[in-house]
């Protein structure tokens, strides 16, 4: 096993005086999909926040192929291989579907046609709505149109904030299929969602956080086949 794609150790982050983190340790290897669960409040969105650079860790080091990376800023780490779709989608709504993937691309110059041929590969319905307003998208568009800026970048690692929150269950299908997909192509994903049993369908390991900390770690097929996990996180639907 070699150095992980992405590694969080001993991580703590605050909110002024008030810690939502606590000695957060986890890992994804280069190619995996890890999925990050928990209840509202667990910290999830702190988590993935933190890794992209966009709160500071009070305490601990973040390492991305082994190099710290915890003191850099946000945008710095888009160019070394960082895309975070955040949670709500937080797309542009007064822009159209090419400006806002344009805004992707960030730092970068070019035609970007590689980038667009790809994502629009994904996404052939962006690609149709290429001159559209970002806010006339339906919700699964508007969450496609994320995580396609987020390709934009040509990240290496993949954070997605609950990328299937509040979208029919069809949508939610085609969203984690195609996070199969990117995956296939190569990059490394962290998936952060609520809706335990999709998502741990399509990762190959899952942390449970609770309150700010680990509270379970396993293969995805052994937290889906665990009774607490189960009666928790999962509901009838598992
Ligand atoms: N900007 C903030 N200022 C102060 N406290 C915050 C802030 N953002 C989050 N918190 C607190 O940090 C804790 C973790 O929040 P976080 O948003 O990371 O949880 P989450 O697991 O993503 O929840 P959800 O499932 O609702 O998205 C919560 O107790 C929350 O109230
Ligand atoms: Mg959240």
């Amino acid at each position: 096993m070699g150095t992980p794609m992405l590694q969080v150790e001993g991580v703590q982050v605050r909110y002024g005086s008030v810690p939502a983190i606590h000695d957060l340790t986890l890992h994804v290897d280069q190619g995996e999909i890890v999925t990050v669960l928990g209840a509202n409040g667990a910290g999830k969105t702190t988590t993935l926040r933190m890794i992209s650079g966009l709160h500071r860790p009070y305490a601990g080091r973040v390492l991305l192929e082994g190099s710290e990376i915890q003191k850099r800023p946000a945008h710095e780490l888009v160019g070394l291989g960082l895309g975070h779709v955040p949670e709500g989608r937080r797309i542009f709504s007064s822009m159209t579907v090419h400006e806002n993937l344009e805004m992707g691309a960030f730092g970068r110059r070019g035609s970007f046609r590689e980038e667009f041929d790809y994502i629009f590969s994904l996404f052939p319905v962006l690609g149709e709505r290429q001159k559209q307003l970002g806010g006339t998208l339906s919700g699964g568009e508007q969450q496609m149109l994320a995580i396609g800026r987020a390709l934009m970048a040509k990240p290496r690692v993949l954070l997605l904030d609950e990328p299937s929150l509040g979208l029919a269950p069809m949508v939610i299908s085609s969203i984690f299929q195609i996070i199969r997909q990117i995956r296939e192509e190569g990059v490394t994903v962290m998936l952060v969602e609520q809706n335990a049993n999709q998502a741990l369908r399509i990762a190959d390991r899952g942390y449970v956080l609770e309150n700010g900390r680990v509270l379970y770690e396993d293969s995805a097929s052994a937290l889906l086949g665990d009774d607490r996990i189960r009666r928790a996180y999962l509901g009838a639907e598992a």
